[in-house]
């Protein structure tokens, strides 16, 4: 087919019911709404509840993509979940999701890259369906990470949240689509944001669980530059790709891990922050779930409109970063 590109034909979100605010956090940490608002600018996130996990919440995140889609779930060939909190080690949530959802012809697994998840299966379902390997992909970010947060670390417990977003790619002609799509990482800085125990590295046992070696680890301070310099760089490069500018772009959605870190790349990109969309302040950092979730509001509320140039990145614990230039 001549033209043939990779283009979002729905897209769809879900979160818990259950809200943490920065008041809640401080009665659990020394830590302030003022100084959660002024150095992330999130003021509250979602938490599951006890008995919610995270195929619930990609499970109608997908279903809603689905249905807008307009295409039969026996027709999507690939699902790629991208999750760091998996419902269990075995099988992988995209087969649990498989079985849920009915998408029994497809190829399910699971996307392992923090943050930058959901870029990375764009990335890989793109690829698929220009070498006609898969007609329909279903690509969900979900994460459940309020589980693996230690409610004693401050440093840490005030930034996840919980929620799931899921996108329905298939062919489209024409200008439309993903016109570039590039992805990264970097394993050198794992230790960076990483959670140590409950692998075979360090198997799960009285003393890890103790020690909370499960629980996300994370330098802050350090991951801030990187991110913000590996996030506008792979933009510049998409954008180089396609044939287009900065200037050019309709809509800007980068992963949502903090404002100051948004409004940073923004800058370098010299994109106008009416562009930007953030909805950190009511979700938090959801990792592989905040691209998806922001995609689907920016649906929903009409920002988006066809013909948009909507450019996407991210930047997460691996490290692992990436870029996506859609033509909506
Ligand atoms: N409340 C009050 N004080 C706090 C809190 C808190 N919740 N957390 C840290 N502090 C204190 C620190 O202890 C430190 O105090 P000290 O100076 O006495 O030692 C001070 O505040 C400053 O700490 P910093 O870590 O330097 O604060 P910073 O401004 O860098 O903000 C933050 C920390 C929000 C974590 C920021 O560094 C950040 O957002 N980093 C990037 C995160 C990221 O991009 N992660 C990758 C993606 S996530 C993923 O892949 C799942």
């Amino acid at each position: 087919m001549a033209n043939l590109r990779a283009g979002i034909l729905g897209t769809g979100h879900s979160y818990p019911e259950g809200i943490l605010t920065n008041a809640d956090l401080a009665t659990m940490v020394e830590t302030s709404d003022d100084w959660i608002t002024t150095r992330t600018g999130i003021k509250q996130r979602r938490k599951a509840a006890p008995g919610e996990y995270t195929s619930m919440f990609a499970v109608r995140a997908a279903r809603q993509a689905i249905e807008r889609a307009r295409v039969d779930a026996s027709d999507i060939d690939l699902l790629l979940c991208a999750t760091v909190t998996p419902d269990q080690i075995l099988p992988s949530t995209g087969c649990i999701i498989q079985a849920e959802l009915g998408t029994n012809n497809a190829a399910a697994m699971d996307v392992v890259a923090a943050c930058s998840g959901f870029l990375y299966g764009l990335a890989l379902a793109n690829s698929m369906i220009l070498t006609g390997q898969a007609r329909y992909a279903l690509v969900i970010g979900a994460e459940i990470l309020t589980q693996y947060v230690d409610y004693t670390d401050r440093k840490t417990c005030v930034l996840f949240g919980d929620g799931a977003g899921a996108a329905v790619l298939g062919p489209v002609e024409g200008n439309r689509g993903i016109l570039g799509a590039k992805i990264k990482s970097d394993g050198r800085y794992e230790e960076q944001l990483f959670s140590p125990g409950g692998g075979t590295r360090r198997p799960p046992s009285a003393a890890t669980l103790a020690a909370g070696d499960h629980f996300f680890k994370m330098r802050g301070n350090e991951l801030f530059k990187v991110a913000v310099r590996s996030m506008a760089e792979i933009s510049r490069e998409v954008l180089q790709q396609a044939g287009h500018r900065a200037e050019d772009i309709d809509l800007f959605i980068p992963h949502q891990a903090n404002q100051r870190i948004t409004e940073a790349v923004a800058d370098r990109l010299n994109v106008d922050s009416s562009k930007v969309y953030s909805n950190i302040a009511v979700h938090g950092n959801t990792s592989s779930a905040s691209i998806p979730i922001a995609l689907d509001e920016c649906v929903e509320s009409g920002k988006l409109k066809e013909g948009d140039l909507v450019m996407m990145t991210s930047f997460g614990g691996g490290v692992t970063w990436g870029g996506v230039l859609v033509r909506w």
